[in-house]
C-alpha cells in the first residue's frame, strides 16, 4: 500500500500523513525531511549551497547520505549518517538552504532512490512535492492537498504563536504575522512550482482536496474513503465519515473544487448532523453549539424564544416605523443558502430581513461583530437568534467556516459589508469583502439589498428616535459567480465584491429616487 500526498507548504500534508500513518499502521515517509537533511549535511561541511559551482559536491554529499527515520512517542526522529538531525533540519537557515539543494537533479535522483528503497518492504504514506508524479507514479492513493494561501499562512501563524490550527479549527492569529507569513509562502510556492526538476504539480490522477476549511479528521476521512483497502486498515473505530451517502462524493467534490455547483443542502446537513450530534433539549448547550448548529436543530425553548422575538420585533417595528420590502419574493426563498448583503444605516436593517424571513420559516444568520458580545446576556441573545460572531481585524476563519456551513445547510447568511452603520454620505466607507469569500467557498449566490429611511429615524444628537416614519428596502436579483464572466479564484472574489456592492448602492439610490427625502 502506497499513499502519496503532495502539496505546497502549509497545506497540512505532514499532519494528515502523520494521522494516516498512525491510524492505518503505515510507515511515514517525510521526503521534505530528507531534502532538509541533505541541505544540513552540506551546510555542516561548509559548502555554499547557493553557489552553482558547488553542485557536484552537493550531489556527492547527497549520494553518500544515509537517511533513516525512527518512530517516537512525540513524533518522528530523523537521522542523517547516524546523526540525530530531527530539530537541526527545522531551523530558518535550513528552511532557506533546502530550496537550492532540492532543485538539483542529482540530489533528487539520490533521494528518490532511497525513498523507493524504503517503500520496497513496507506500506508507506509518503508526503512531499513529487510523490505522485515521480517517486511513486503507481501509488494506490494519490492526493494533492491544497489550501488557500491565507488559510495556510494562518496555520503557520497559529503554530508560531504556540497553537495548533490542525487541532483547533477555531484558532485565530495576529493579522500582521499572517500577512508576513503569507508573503513568504507565496515566494516558496513560486520557487517549488517553477523549478525545472520535479516541480510541484499534481499528478494527473491525483484527487485534489482543499483543506482550507476542513479539520485533520475530515481530510483523513476523505482520503481513507478513496481506497477500500486503506479504509480497512484504519484502526480507529469512530472515524468520522464525511460522505454519509454511498455516492462518490470525495472525488467529485475534491476534483472540481472550483467548478462544482453548490452541494445539495440536504446532504450537507446530514454530514453536519453526523459531525456535531444533536443539541441538548433543555440547557447544557454552549454558545458555540448555537453558532455551529442549524437553526432548525435548536432546542425547543430556543425556537420558542426565537418565535417570540420575531413576533415582538416584527409587530413593534412595523407599528412604529411602517416598513416595506419591495420585491420581497426574491428574498423569501426556502432551502437555498445565500449570502444576503445590504447597506447599513441603522439597527432596523437586520431586523427587516430576519423578521420577513423568520415568519416564513426561513433561517437567516446575521454575522455580527464580536464586540456586541459585551456580556453573557448579549452573547446569549445573539446566539439564540442565530447570530455568528466575527472578530474584525483578524483573518477570522472560524466565522467564515461557520457561515459556509450554514449556507451548505440551506440557511441564509446576512452580512453588512460596510461593517458599521454609515450615518452620512460624506463618511468614508470601507467595504469588507469577506462576504464574497464566504459565497465563493460555499458556491452560493449573493443577494443584494438596499435600504433607505432608517438614518432619518434618529437625527444626529437626538436621544429618542422619531416614530411613524416609513422605511423601505428593496431586493435585487441573486448574483451568481457564473454570471460574472471572469475566471480564477481571486478575480471571482474581487469581481463579486465590486459587482454586488455596486448593486446594493444602485438599489439604495433607486429607493431614494422613488421615495424622495428618504436617506
Ligand atoms: O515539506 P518541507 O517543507 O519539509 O520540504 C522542504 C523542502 O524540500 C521544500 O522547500 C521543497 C522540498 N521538497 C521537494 O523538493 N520534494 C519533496 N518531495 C519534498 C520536499
Amino acid at each position: 500500500m502506497i499513499v502519496a500526498i503532495d502539496g505546497p507548504a502549509g497545506s497540512g500534508k505532514s499532519t494528515v500523513a502523520k494521522a494516516i500513518a498512525k491510524r492505518c499502521g503505515l510507515t511515514l515517509l517525510d521526503t521534505g525531511a530528507m531534502y532538509r537533511s541533505c541541505a544540513l549535511l552540506c551546510v555542516q561541511k561548509g559548502i555554499d549551497v547557493y553557489d552553482p559551482a558547488n553542485v557536484d559536491e552537493i550531489v556527492e554529499v547527497s549520494r553518500a547520505a544515509q537517511i533513516s527515520f525512527e518512530q517516537r512517542e512525540d513524533g518522528q526522529g530523523v537521522f542523517a549518517n547516524g546523526q540525530d538531525v530531527t530539530t537541526a533540519i527545522r531551523t530558518h537557515e535550513i528552511d532557506v538552504a533546502v530550496s537550492p539543494v532540492s532543485a538539483i537533479a542529482g540530489v533528487r535522483e539520490a533521494m528518490v532512490a532511497q525513498q523507493r528503497k524504503i517503500a520496497e518492504n513496507a506500506n508507506v504514506v509518503a508526503e512531499g512535492r513529487d510523490i505522485g508524479t515521480v517517486v511513486f507514479p503507481n501509488a494506490d492513493v494519490k492526493v494533492f492537498l491544497t489550501a488557500d494561501p491565507e488559510a495556510r499562512a494562518l496555520r503557520r501563524a497559529v503554530q508560531r504563536a504556540g497553537g495548533d490550527a490542525a487541532k483547533d479549527k477555531n484558532a485565530t492569529a495576529d493579522q500582521a504575522s499572517v500577512e508576513e507569513i503569507l508573503a513568504d509562502l507565496k515566494r516558496r510556492d513560486a520557487y517549488d512550482s517553477g523549478r525545472e526538476v520535479a516541480p510541484l504539480k499534481p499528478a494527473e490522477d491525483a484527487v485534489h482536496i482543499d483543506s482550507s476549511l476542513l479539520g485533520v479528521d475530515e481530510v483523513v476521512a476523505k482520503i481513507l474513503s478513496l481506497n477500500e483497502e486503506l479504509k480497512a486498515m484504519d484502526s480507529t473505530e469512530t472515524a468520522p465519515d464525511p460522505a454519509p451517502d454511498p455516492a462518490p462524493e470525495p472525488e467529485v467534490e475534491a476534483k472540481k473544487v472550483e467548478a462544482t455547483p453548490k452541494k445539495a443542502p440536504v446532504r450537507a446537513k446530514k454530514a453536519e448532523k453526523n459531525a456535531l450530534g444533536p443539541m441538548h433539549a433543555f440547557g447544557g448547550n454552549t454558545f458555540d453549539d448555537y453558532y455551529d448548529h442549524a437553526m432548525c436543530d435548536y432546542p425547543v425553548p430556543a425556537k420558542l424564544f426565537y418565535g417570540l422575538v420575531i413576533g415582538v420585533v416584527g409587530g413593534v417595528t412595523k407599528a412604529l416605523w411602517p416598513w416595506k420590502i419591495e420585491d420581497i419574493e426574491k428574498l423569501v426563498v426556502k432551502g437555498e443558502g445565500r449570502v444576503i448583503i445590504m447597506n447599513h444605516v441603522g439597527l432596523l436593517d437586520p431586523m427587516l430581513v430576519i423578521v420577513s424571513c423568520g415568519v416564513r420559516g426561513i433561517a437567516v444568520r446575521p454575522i455580527f461583530k464580536s464586540e456586541f458580545n459585551v456580556n453573557k446576556l448579549t452573547t446569549w441573545f445573539f446566539s439564540r437568534v442565530g447570530g455568528i460572531p466575527v472578530n474584525r481585524g483578524t483573518a477570522d476563519m472560524k466565522c467564515i467556516r461557520r457561515a459556509r456551513a450554514s449556507i451548505d445547510r440551506g440557511e441564509n447568511v446576512l452580512v453588512f459589508p460596510e461593517g458599521t452603520r454609515v450615518k452620512s454620505d460624506d463618511e468614508e466607507v470601507t467595504v469588507h469583502g469577506g462576504f464574497a469569500l464566504i459565497a465563493q467557498l460555499a458556491k452560493a449566490p449573493v443577494l443584494p439589498m438596499g435600504i433607505v429611511g432608517v438614518r432619518d429615524l434618529r437625527p444626529k444628537g437626538a436621544k429618542i428616535p422619531k416614530f411613524f416614519k416609513r422605511v423601505y428596502a428593496k431586493v435585487g436579483d441573486a448574483i451568481t459567480f457564473e454570471s460574472l464572466g471572469v475566471k480564477g479564484k481571486k478575480q471571482l472574489v474581487e469581481t463579486m465584491e465590486k459587482v454586488a456592492m455596486d448593486k446594493v448602492y444602485e438599489l439604495r439610490d433607486f429607493l431614494r429616487a422613488e421615495h424622495p427625502g428618504k436617506m
